[in-house]
C-alpha cells in the first residue's frame, strides 16, 4: 500500500512538473515566432522560460538565418545567449532594443508585474525600459487577478547592503507588511545580485494599493536602487496552459 502510494505521488509530480515546463514551452515558442524579425535587437529576460525562448530563437537564427543582437539582462542570460552561439551585444553600441521577451513570478489583469524571483530585476528592468516592447511568457501558475493572488513570496526590491534595515523600516512604516532579507539557505549569507547588492522580499499586506504610487515611493528611499514591480512596462503576456495550448492578455 505504501508503495503504491509512493508510486502515485512520483507520477503525478512527473506529470505536473512535465506539463508546468510544457507550459513555459509553449508560450516562449509561441511570444519568438510572433515577435522576433530579422535585423532586429532582441532583449533576453532571465529565468527558466526564458530558457526556452533562447531555444527556439537559435532554432530560427539556425533554419531562417535571422540576424538578431542578443542583449542580456543577467549574468545567467549571457551565458544562454553564448551556449546557443547567438550574437550578443550590449547597450553601450544598441541602446533601443526592439522587442524583451522575459518571465514574471506573478502578472495581474493589468499586465503589472512582480519580477526578481531569480534576483535579476535590476538589469531586466534597464533592458525593459530600453525596449519598445516588452512580451512576458509564463506558466498558467503566473497568471493573477490582483498581485499577491497565486505568488506568495512578496515583491523583491534590491538596496545597497549597507541601507537594508533602514530600508526595512521604512517600507513597513509606510505599507505595512513583512520584509526578509533574501539567503540563498537558511542562516546563510544574504544573496548578492549581479551588480553587488542585497534582495529584500516584502511580504505586502495590502493586495489593492496603487502599485504605480508604491513603486514611485519605494523609489526614492535612498539606498533602494530598483523594485521588483514593473508598472505599465509590459505590453502582453503568453501564459501556457497545461494542456499545452496559450492564453495571451
Ligand atoms: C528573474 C525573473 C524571472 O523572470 C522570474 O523569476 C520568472 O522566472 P521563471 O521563468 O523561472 O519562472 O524575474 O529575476
Amino acid at each position: 500500500f505504501v508503495s503504491a502510494n509512493i508510486y502515485l505521488h512520483q507520477y503525478f509530480y512527473s506529470k505536473r512538473t512535465m506539463s508546468l515546463e510544457q507550459a513555459k514551452q509553449v508560450a516562449a515558442y509561441r511570444a519568438v515566432d510572433e515577435f522576433v524579425q530579422n535585423n532586429s535587437i532582441f532583449g533576453v529576460g532571465s529565468g527558466s522560460t526564458v530558457v526556452y525562448a533562447v531555444q527556439r530563437l537559435a532554432e530560427r537564427v539556425e533554419t531562417e538565418n535571422l540576424k538578431v543582437i542578443c542583449i542580456p539582462t543577467s549574468f545567467q542570460a549571457k551565458q544562454l545567449i553564448n551556449k546557443h552561439n547567438l550574437v550578443l551585444g550590449e547597450l553601450d553600441t544598441n541602446p533601443e532594443i526592439d522587442v524583451t521577451i522575459d518571465g514574471a513570478d506573478e502578472v495581474d489583469s493589468n499586465l503589472t508585474l512582480i519580477k526578481g524571483g531569480g534576483g535579476c530585476l535590476l538589469q531586466e528592468k534597464i533592458v525593459a525600459s530600453c525596449s519598445k516592447k516588452l512580451i512576458v511568457i509564463a506558466d498558467y501558475t503566473k497568471d493573477s487577478k490582483k498581485l499577491g493572488d497565486r505568488y506568495k513570496k512578496g515583491i523583491p526590491i534590491e538596496v545597497i547592503p549597507m541601507a537594508y534595515v533602514p530600508i526595512k523600516n521604512k517600507i513597513i512604516s509606510l505599507f505595512g507588511g513583512e520584509i526578509k532579507l533574501r539567503s540563498a539557505v537558511a542562516k546563510a549569507g544574504p544573496v548578492v545580485t549581479d551588480n553587488g547588492n542585497f534582495i529584500l522580499d516584502w511580504m505586502f499586506a495590502d493586495q489593492d494599493l496603487d502599485w504605480e504610487k508604491v513603486n514611485n515611493a519605494i523609489k526614492m528611499i535612498p539606498g533602494v536602487v530598483e523594485t521588483g514591480l514593473f508598472v505599465k512596462m509590459c505590453c502582453k503576456a503568453y501564459f501556457g496552459q497545461p494542456e499545452g495550448t496559450v492564453k495571451e492578455t
